[in-house]
C-alpha cells in the first residue's frame, strides 16, 4: 500500500498530468482538498473509490485515514492544488506516514505561477531585465515568513516576484516594493487562474490598489510583480542566434 501525493494542477481539471489521472484510475481512496481541486477531476477516479474532501479536516483526521486505508491494502491518491513543491503541506503528512513506516511518493504538478504566468501569456524572465523568479508570500494566520525573507529583500534584486496567499495584504506589498521597483513597474493579479471564473487585473505598482478596490477579489490570487511583465523592448536571448554555437545544432 502507498499514498500518492499528486499535484493537482491550478484548477483546470485538464491540467492533470498524465501520471497522476493514472495513479487516480487505479487508487481505491483518494484524498482531496475540496476547496480547491476541481470536482471534475474525481471522474478519474474508480467509480467505487473512497472521495474524501480534506478541507474540514484536522491532519490528525487525514492521517487516520491514511492509516485506516494502510491496514486495508489500499493505496491512496491524496491530491494537492498546484505542484507539491510550494506551500502544499506535504512534509508534515510524510512525517507522520514515516512514523508508521507507510510508502509513499510525490507527482508533480502545474503551480500557480506558471499557470498565472500562461494566463497573462508571459514569460517571467527576461534577458538583462529580470533572470530569477521569486516565488513567495507574506505572513499569514497558517505561518510567520522567516526574518529575513522580506518583500524588501527580495524586492531589492528585482526579480520577478510571484506572491503567493497574499491578496488581502497587497497595501503593504505596493508600500513595500513602489521604492524598489518604482511606480511604474507592472503588476497583475491572477485569481483562479485556469477556473471557469478566472479574473485578471493588470496595472502598475501605482494604480493596482485602486483597481482591486474596483474589482474586489478575496482569495486564490497571485500578485506578480516585475519589470519583466511589461517589457517588450529587450534583447533576444543568445539561443537562437545564428552565431551561438549549439551541440544540436550542425
Ligand atoms: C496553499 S498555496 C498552494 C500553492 C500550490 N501548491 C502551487 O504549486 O501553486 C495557495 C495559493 O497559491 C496561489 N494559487 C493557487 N491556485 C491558484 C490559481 N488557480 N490562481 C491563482 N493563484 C493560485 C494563491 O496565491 C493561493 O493563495
Amino acid at each position: 500500500m502507498t499514498v500518492h501525493f499528486i499535484g493537482a494542477g491550478p484548477g483546470a481539471a485538464d491540467l492533470l498530468t498524465l501520471r497522476g489521472r493514472d495513479l487516480l484510475a487505479r487508487c481505491p481512496v483518494c484524498l482531496y482538498a475540496g476547496s480547491i481541486v476541481p470536482r471534475d477531476m474525481l471522474s478519474h477516479c474508480p467509480p467505487d473509490a473512497r472521495l474524501v474532501d480534506t478541507a474540514p479536516m484536522t491532519l490528525d483526521m487525514i492521517e487516520a485515514e491514511y492509516v485506516t486505508a494502510h491496514a486495508a491494502g489500499h493505496d491512496v491518491a491524496r491530491l494537492h492544488s498546484g505542484d507539491l513543491s510550494v506551500y502544499s503541506a506535504v512534509a508534515e503528512q510524510i512525517r507522520r506516514l514515516e512514523r508508521h513506516a507507510i510508502p509513499w511518493t510525490m507527482t508533480p504538478g502545474v503551480p500557480a505561477f506558471a499557470a498565472a504566468a500562461s494566463v497573462l501569456g508571459r514569460e517571467l524572465t527576461m534577458p538583462e531585465v529580470a533572470q530569477s523568479v521569486v516565488l513567495t508570500r507574506v505572513s499569514g494566520r497558517a505561518s510567520a515568513m522567516p526574518d529575513t525573507e522580506t518583500l524588501k529583500a527580495f524586492g531589492a534584486t528585482g526579480a520577478t516576484l510571484a506572491i503567493h496567499l497574499a491578496i488581502h495584504a497587497l497595501d503593504r506589498i505596493v508600500a513595500d516594493l513602489t521604492p524598489l521597483y518604482g511606480a511604474d513597474c507592472p503588476v497583475a493579479i491572477v485569481a483562479r487562474a485556469t477556473w471557469p471564473d478566472q479574473v485578471v487585473l493588470r496595472g502598475t505598482l501605482g494604480n493596482i490598489t485602486t483597481q482591486l478596490a474596483e474589482h474586489p477579489i478575496e482569495r486564490t490570487a497571485l500578485v506578480l510583480v516585475g519589470r519583466a511583465l511589461g517589457q517588450h523592448d529587450f534583447r533576444e536571448s543568445a539561443l537562437y542566434n545564428p552565431d551561438y554555437h549549439r551541440r544540436f545544432r550542425t
